[in-house]
């Protein structure tokens, strides 16, 4: 069992990485030590999502949590956090994380997640160098990427380890190619690293333009449910805290230098995700279901749509005994009472208003 005691978290401000460092200091992980969370805050990045969390651990002469606004691209900064922090584990989420931004402004993703990236494996690399030129092995370097980078399935068949990688948008290209830094820098240097492929997740703090979220929102708003093509686009989803705990999992008892794929074993199309969640609305809200229904608005097709993913997690289960513990059903009415319940966290994200509590409550480096 591997057990670290300063963790780089990137991108911590955002969906998952957000509910990682709760699920650190108050889910089942009860870490111990010390987590850094390095993030540039884009759109999609709001440290009020872990405003409790900086306030019960972010404090005294030697906080236990600590945020930086930062750039992973920016070497010197990552140089500087690894040495002031002794860095010895670093879990990857940052990201460029949109499909359909990639579409319409791709430089972003090979940017961040690119050239991001290499960034930081090559300081990770120089930082974790022994006197004999050889890298340390009780330090790790987890990746956090997506079943995107393997395709598109037709009606039968799902991802494994071995599948052949086959991305197909800006967004899931830029992933691939981080995928594989990731792998080459394990291969030719012996950088000791962990990776993940998680298939579509969901919960608190996802930015309100992913499907479920958006599509919560827009019920309580009366807007129209934006359904691309025919709807019958299959995803498999997974509550954020069962992929947190995989990854939490693979990082302390995962072989190093694989991959593990975590999935939901969930299969939706979307229209038929879209009917479940309109009648969790409804229960949730008292809105009619009929009038939720009429909101249903076919719309054009997003370019490139991959038509179904679906993930086998067997190696995962079987090597390192995972499972899911959140239903579809528990997880998304848990969802949308927590969006129902967050009216400011929704209106501060998408007005970007918190960027004004982060210069009150933090210095910028
Ligand atoms: P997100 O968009 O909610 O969060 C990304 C975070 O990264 C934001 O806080 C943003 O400010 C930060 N960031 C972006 N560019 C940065 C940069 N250059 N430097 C520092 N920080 C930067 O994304 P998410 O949904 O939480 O996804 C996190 C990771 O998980 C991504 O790597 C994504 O590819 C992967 N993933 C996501 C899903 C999913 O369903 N959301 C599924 C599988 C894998
Ligand atoms: O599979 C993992 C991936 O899941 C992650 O790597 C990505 O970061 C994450 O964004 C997500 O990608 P998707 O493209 O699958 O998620 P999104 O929420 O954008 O869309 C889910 C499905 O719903 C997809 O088939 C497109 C469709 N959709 C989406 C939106 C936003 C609609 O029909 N209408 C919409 O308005």
């Amino acid at each position: 069992m591997r057990t670290f005691n300063n963790i780089l978290i990137t991108g911590g401000a955002g969906f998952i990485g957000s509910n990682m460092v709760r699920y650190l200091f108050e889910g089942y992980a009860n870490f111990a030590g010390r987590v850094i969370n390095l993030d540039s805050l884009t759109y999609a990045g709001n440290p009020e999502s872990l405003a409790d969390i900086a306030e019960r651990y972010g404090k005294g002469a030697k906080p236990r949590y600590v945020f930086v606004q930062g750039d992973i691209c920016d070497r010197p900064l990552i140089e500087k956090l690894f040495k002031d922090y002794e860095i010895d584990a670093v879990i990857h989420f940052a990201a460029e994380s949109h499909v359909d931004r990639s579409i319409v402004g791709p430089e972003a993703f090979i940017r961040t997640n690119v050239m991001g990236t290499f960034t930081l494996l090559d300081v990770a690399r120089n930082a974790w160098k022994t006197s004999d030129g050889t890298l340390r092995k009780d330090v790790l370097f987890h990746h956090i990427s997506t079943d995107e980078v393997y395709g598109s399935l037709g009606e039968t068949g799902y991802f494994t380890e071995t599948t052949a990688y086959d991305p197909r948008s800006p967004y899931s290209a830029s992933k691939a190619g981080s995928d594989h830094l990731v792998m080459a820098y394990h291969h030719t240097y012996g950088l000791p690293v962990t990776l993940t492929n998680c298939s579509n997740n969901y919960g608190p703090y996802q930015f309100p333009e992913k499907l479920i979220p958006l599509m919560i929102l827009n019920m309580t708003e009366g807007k129209p449910l934006p359904v691309y093509g025919d709807g019958k686009n299959i995803r498999d989803w997974l509550y954020v805290e069962d992929h947190n705990s995989a990854v939490w999992l693979v990082m302390r008892q995962g072989k190093i230098g694989e991959k593990y794929n975590i999935g939901g074993e969930n299969e939706w199309q979307n229209i038929e995700l879209l009917k479940k969640l309109i009648n969790i609305v409804a229960e949730e809200t008292g809105k009619n279901t009929n009038d939720l229904r009429s909101l249903i608005t076919y719309v054009k097709d997003r370019p490139g749509h991959d038509r179904r993913y679906a993930i086998d997690c067997s190696k995962l289960k079987g090597e390192l005994g995972w499972s899911q513990s959140v239903s579809f059903e528990e997880g998304l009415r848990k969802t949308v009472r927590w969006y129902l319940a967050n009216p400011t966290w929704v209106a501060h994200v998408r007005s970007g208003e918190y960027r004004s509590w982060i210069e009150k409550n933090y210095d910028k480096r």
